[in-house]
C-alpha cells in the first residue's frame, strides 16, 4: 500500500481517502459534489489532493497515472457505466486495479412500492431519508451542501444536531 498511486473516484467527504493514506497511499479524491469536497477537505487537509471531477466527462488525468481506482458506492449513481468505465482505465497502469463496490440492485428493486419496473430495466430512484421517524424534507428542510457546518462531519448523524446541514 505504501507509495502506491490511489484514485478515490467519488470520494465524498473522503473516508475511503484516509484509511489509504493512513496506510501509505498516495492519494488523489474526485467527487461531483464541491460540497463533499470541502468536508473531505476538513478531515484530510489542505495539502489533500482533491478536485471537483463528474465522473461522465473527460478525467484530467494522464495516462497510467494510478496504480489502482477505488470506486466505493458511487457507480450504481450513474445512469450509463460504460464511459466512465472507459474513462478509467486509460488512467490506471498496466496491471492496475479497478476496486469497486455498488448498491445492491436487489434491494433499490424491492424497496420501490409496486407495481415494480422489471428487475433488469434501467430506472432511477431516489433515497427518502428519515431520523428518528421524521423526514427532513416533510418538514420544509432541504438539504445545502454548503450549510455543513460541523467540524466532523460524522456527528451530523447523531440526533440531538440532527438539523446541522439542513436548512430551512
Ligand atoms: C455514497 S457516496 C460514496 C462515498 C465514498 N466513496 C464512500 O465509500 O464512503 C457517493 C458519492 O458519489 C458522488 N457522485 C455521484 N455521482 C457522481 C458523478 N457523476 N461524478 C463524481 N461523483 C459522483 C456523490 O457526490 C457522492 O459523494
Amino acid at each position: 500500500m505504501a507509495g502506491r498511486r490511489i484514485l478515490d473516484a467519488g470520494c465524498a467527504s473522503g473516508p475511503v481517502s484516509a484509511a489509504l493514506r493512513d496506510r501509505g497511499a498516495v492519494v488523489t479524491g474526485i467527487d461531483s459534489s464541491a460540497g463533499m469536497l470541502e468536508l473531505a477537505r476538513r478531515r484530510l487537509g489542505d495539502d489533500a489532493d482533491l478536485r471537483v471531477v463528474d465522473l461522465r466527462d473527460p478525467l484530467p488525468f494522464d495516462d497510467d497515472s494510478f496504480d489502482d481506482v477505488v470506486a466505493s458506492l458511487v457507480l450504481h449513481y450513474l445512469e450509463a457505466w460504460g464511459p466512465t468505465l472507459a474513462g478509467l482505465r486509460p488512467v490506471l497502469r498496466p496491471g492496475g486495479q479497478l476496486i469497486a463496490s455498488v448498491n445492491h440492485p436487489f434491494a433499490v428493486h424491492v424497496s420501490q412500492p409496486p407495481p415494480r419496473p422489471s428487475y433488469f430495466a434501467n430506472t432511477s430512484c431516489t433515497d427518502a431519508w428519515t431520523f428518528n421517524g421524521r423526514s427532513f424534507t416533510a418538514a420544509g428542510f432541504r438539504l445545502a451542501d454548503s450549510a455543513l457546518t460541523t467540524e466532523d462531519p460524522m456527528i451530523e448523524v447523531i440526533p440531538d444536531q440532527a438539523a446541522v446541514g439542513l436548512r430551512a
